[in-house]
């Protein structure tokens, strides 16, 4: 099950992605927004990291205007590892090197259908498990944890 949001920047992007989980039968949570009215990012980005930092969810996608602030929102929830994206290679990488758990977009940035691609790479892309990519992740728990030294 995963977790999406958006801020009024990302509310057609959203939807179009809704459409598509809804067609591939994806089970999802909508944390919204609903329109396009303005709203701010970090409510929406810090709901959707809270709801995957806690188990709710086992991945979360955010949208904003330029996926910037809605990921800076959610990696500063714990646990979080928000990779925004611009196409399928990031995507990939997220997964299979950084074990993202959270998929920014901009939803002005980026096409609809290419934004679908980004999202399909996410989701089918597992960590690869390689020691060198978990250990580099542990070193950031590490920093996350307010260590200083992660050497
Ligand atoms: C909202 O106008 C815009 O600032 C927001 O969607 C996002 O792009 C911020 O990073």
């Amino acid at each position: 099950m995963l977790a999406i949001g958006c801020d009024h920047g990302g509310y057609e992007m959203k939807e179009a992605i809704i459409k598509y989980f809804d067609k591939a039968n994806i089970a999802y949570k909508d944390f919204g927004t609903f329109s396009t009215e303005s709203v701010d990012y970090s409510d929406i980005g810090y709901e959707v990291a809270k709801a995957v930092s806690e188990g709710r969810f086992e991945t979360g996608i955010v949208i904003c205007g330029t996926g910037i602030g809605i990921s800076i929102t959610a990696n500063k929830v714990k646990g979080i590892r928000a990779a925004l994206c611009t196409n399928s290679f990031m995507a990939k990488m997220a997964r299979e090197h950084n074990n993202a758990n959270i998929l920014a977009l901009g939803g002005r940035v980026l096409g609809i259908d290419h934004a679908i691609d980004i999202v399909k790479v996410f989701l089918d892309t597992p960590f690869s498990g390689e020691e060198r990519h978990s250990r580099r992740i542990d070193k950031i728990r590490i920093v996350e944890n307010g260590d200083s030294s992660s050497k």
